[in-house]
């Protein structure tokens, strides 16, 4: 088992990463000394799977917990389901001392955070995630919230847990397009800090794919590990953290101008990473040659990584671009990779620019099987029409 620490001060807490966690839990908490009373957040997905597990361990520990099911997917992740939560904590008796855990992948883990931010201005909460995306990413650092119509997370809260138990057996039922989405984020890490990462991950992306054990909990030790040191650094995104957004310009904007569930967050910031990889070659000198690396990288693990707009339908992107990041004289903030394992964050780069690579065709990479400059079938996404 990996144990990682988020140094935080008094705040500073634990990764746990390994197998059979689920059932430490109730012994977790009973050590923390948490309430008695506490709820499990989870999704209709993850319920049958895994709460009845959760729920047993804390009982054996003499906790009295209640179960929240939510819708599964994106739009849970609203101040209609949060509202709901919170009469369910007070039916329930929940208090001060209380505590919440969330048992499931990002969406679930961002509400219940919320929810636990907010319930009785702020009670203890446990993040379990049971996605890859949310073991390597959303259940580390705690950034917590919502969605509204206007965009993605626009409420929220930094609130962190009180320890995180990532118990790898229950990515086994996890769906494969789940899966390689939170590959995505995986792979960010290695462009952003860690080129040891990134060149272990172009050999490694075959055995993650088929979830070898062994490659999958060092793999993911290491990107906690590196999350937890950016973190510790800067816990409210005041500079450093930003890296951490590699991607997500773009990839909130597709999010939101698709339709929220349409494109996972991991297939967006996917596109996301390799569009500011060339955004990067044009504004600081990236090689070229590293662009398709990194695309290369996302198309291996079986991600795309361009997606191919109308002039109508890049004016829409570009809009919820300028609502999600402010955009200023002209310019939106963009973190630009320097070389594969070091970035900068907010880079303002030419709305011109980000309009004239939107419009250009996919990255040629050495996995492609079309000729130059028309969009293989392998890395290309059409957006869905309907949704502009
Ligand atoms: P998700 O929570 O929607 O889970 C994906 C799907 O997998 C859901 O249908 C879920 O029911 C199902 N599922 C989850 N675990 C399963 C399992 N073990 N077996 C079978 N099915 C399972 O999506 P996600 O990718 O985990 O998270 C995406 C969300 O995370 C987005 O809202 C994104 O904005 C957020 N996020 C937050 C942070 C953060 O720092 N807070 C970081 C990255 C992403
Ligand atoms: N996922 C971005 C962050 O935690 O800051």
């Amino acid at each position: 088992m990996y144990v990682i620490k988020v140094p935080l001060g008094v705040r500073s807490y634990t990764i746990s990463i390994g197998n059979t966690l689920l059932e430490k839990l109730g012994p977790e908490c009973k050590r923390l000394y948490l309430g008695q009373r506490c709820a499990v957040f989870t999704d209709r997905n993850v319920a049958p799977r895994y709460s009845e597990g959760v729920l047993q361990s804390l009982k054996t520990s003499g906790f009295e917990p209640t179960l929240i099911t939510v819708p599964a997917g994106e739009t849970a992740k609203s101040l209609k389901v949060a509202a709901a939560c919170y009469d369910r904590l007070a039916e329930h008796g929940l208090e001060r001392k209380s505590f919440v855990v969330a048992l499931g992948g990002g969406v679930v883990g961002d509400l219940a955070g919320f929810v636990a931010a907010t319930f009785l201005r702020g009670i203890d909460f446990v993040q379990i995630p049971t996605t890859l995306l949310a073991l390597v990413d959303s259940s580390v650092g705690g950034k917590v919230g919502v969605n509204l119509k206007a965009g993605k997370n626009l409420v929220g809260a930094f609130w962190q847990p009180r320890f995180v138990l990532c118990d790898l057996d229950t990515l086994e039922t996890l769906p494969v397009r789940e899966y390689r989405a939170g590959l995505a984020e995986i792979i960010k890490y290695g462009v952003i800090h860690d080129v040891e990462l990134f060149k272990r991950l172009e050999q490694a992306i075959p055995k993650l794919l088929q979830r070898d054990p062994d490659t999958l909990s060092s793999v993911v030790a290491r990107c906690c590990q590196i999350k937890a040191g950016v973190v510790g650094q800067d816990e409210t995104e005041s500079g450093l953290r930003a890296i951490l957004n590699f991607g997500h310009t773009l990839g909130h904007a597709l999010e939101a101008v698709c339709g929220y569930g349409k494109l996972l967050h991991g297939e967006a910031i996917a596109i996301g990473q390799v569009f500011a990889a060339r955004l990067s070659a044009e504004m600081l000198g990236f090689p070229q040659r590293d662009v398709e690396r990194i695309a290369g990288l996302f198309e291996k693990a079986g991600l795309q990584t361009h997606i191919q707009l109308s002039p109508a339908q890049r004016e829409k992107l570009l809009e919820a671009m300028r609502h999600d990041k402010k955009v200023s004289q002209g310019a939106v903030k963009f973190v630009l990779v320097n070389k594969i394992g070091q970035v900068s964050f907010g880079q303002p780069v030419p709305l011109d620019l980000v309009e004239k690579i939107l419009a250009e065709p996919a990255v040629r990479t050495a996995g492609a099987e079309s000729s130059a400059g028309a969009s293989t079938a392998h890395s290309t996404l059409r957006a869905p029409h309907s949704a502009f």
